[in-house]
């Protein structure tokens, strides 16, 4: 099993030292928690995505301590610098032009000519970024197609051996993963809701493009993501038999064979942060699905109907 540490000063500055001589590391952010390499390093690169098993090169998002390193890594147009100057350190990931010749890993960008860059606002985050003083790429991390973990007991079970040490501050304060904001092209286009609102994006942006799975649509248009192993059914009104229920708002359908609360006072925010840990406590071979009651589609409730609608799709082979 990986080392779990309490993420003081003194296991911190270990984990630096790992991420300096090329192994993996498990940190909290304010979103979720990252599996971070070193990203100017390929063959620590190549090791996350070893261990997250991923299918393909997906790239990976590259955390930096402030605007001034994101700058030297990627092209800042005007909208980035508003973007960055409004939300950093937070919750949002940026991506933009690779600056050429800038010594982070082609991998972490999977061959493309951009990066995706973020900063964390997470204490224990960024006392990492600063003690290792290279950017950190970092994936969610779970396996590939699991639940993102909000807890350092989540990396454990999906990642146990496959990292050298798990920085543990608890349960992460937002529960849901950053939003990614493509300002590489013409128009500003989300491609992953998240804990940024899209409403937030707009007021400062003006017209930000949805990605399909933002839109309300059917989740068989969808690839299957963020996936617990039981069926999970979205919009639920009503039991099934043999389910159990993520419940919305104060009343809950009857009829479940258990029952967690999201957020009981219809609170997104409260929604957003239990929702991973309350799909992996319910999915258990006891129950025959996870049903989830209908979700507001504004301001978080975006985000945490993008996860569900993924989880929600047709599984692959
Ligand atoms: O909250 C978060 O963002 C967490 C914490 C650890 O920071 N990280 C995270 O990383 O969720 P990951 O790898 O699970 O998701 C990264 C997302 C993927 O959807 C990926 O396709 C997209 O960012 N992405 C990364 N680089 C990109 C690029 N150059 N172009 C387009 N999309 C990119
Ligand atoms: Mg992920």
């Amino acid at each position: 099993m990986a080392d779990i540490a309490s993420a003081g000063a003194a296991a911190i500055a270990g984990a630096a030292a790992l991420l300096r001589a090329g192994r993996l590391v498990a940190f909290p952010t304010e979103t979720v928690y990252g599996l971070g390499g070193d990203a100017t390093n390929e063959h620590a690169v190549a090791a996350i995505f070893a261990a997250k098993a991923r299918p393909r090169f997906n790239p990976l998002i590259v955390h930096v301590r402030d605007l001034a390193e994101a700058e030297r890594l990627a092209v800042f147009n005007e909208p980035a610098h508003r973007a960055a100057v409004r939300f950093w350190p937070g919750p949002l990931t940026l991506v933009l032009p690779r600056r050429p010749g800038v010594g982070v890993s082609l991998l972490a960008s999977a061959g493309l000519d951009t990066v995706a860059v973020r900063v964390p606002a997470y204490p224990v985050a960024q006392a990492l970024l600063r003690e290792a003083g290279r950017p950190i790429a970092a994936p969610s991390a779970n396996r590939s197609g699991r639940v993102s973990p909000t807890e350092a007991a989540h990396v454990a079970d999906d990642l146990g051996d496959d990292v050298a040490l798990i920085l543990d501050d608890g349960p992460t304060p937002v529960g849901i993963e950053s939003t990614v904001l493509d300002l590489s092209g013409a128009a500003p286009a989300l491609l992953r809701p998240g804990a940024v609102t899209f409403e937030a994006l707009t007021e400062l942006l003006g017209p930000v493009s949805l990605p399909v799975s933002a839109l309300p649509k059917s989740p068989g248009m969808l690839p299957s993501h963020y996936a617990p192993r039981l069926p999970v059914r979205i919009a639920a009104t009503d039991a099934r038999p043999g389910e159990a229920l993520l419940a919305f708002g104060p009343d809950a359908p009857p009829g479940f064979a258990e029952v967690l609360w999201l957020s009981r006072a219809g609170d997104l925010v409260e929604a957003a942060a239990n929702l991973f840990a309350m799909l992996r406590r319910l999915d258990r071979p006891s129950f025959t699905g996870i049903a989830v009651m209908p979700i507001p589609e504004h301001g978080l409730g975006r985000a945490i109907n993008d996860r569900l609608r993924r989880a929600a799709a047709p599984r692959g082979s």
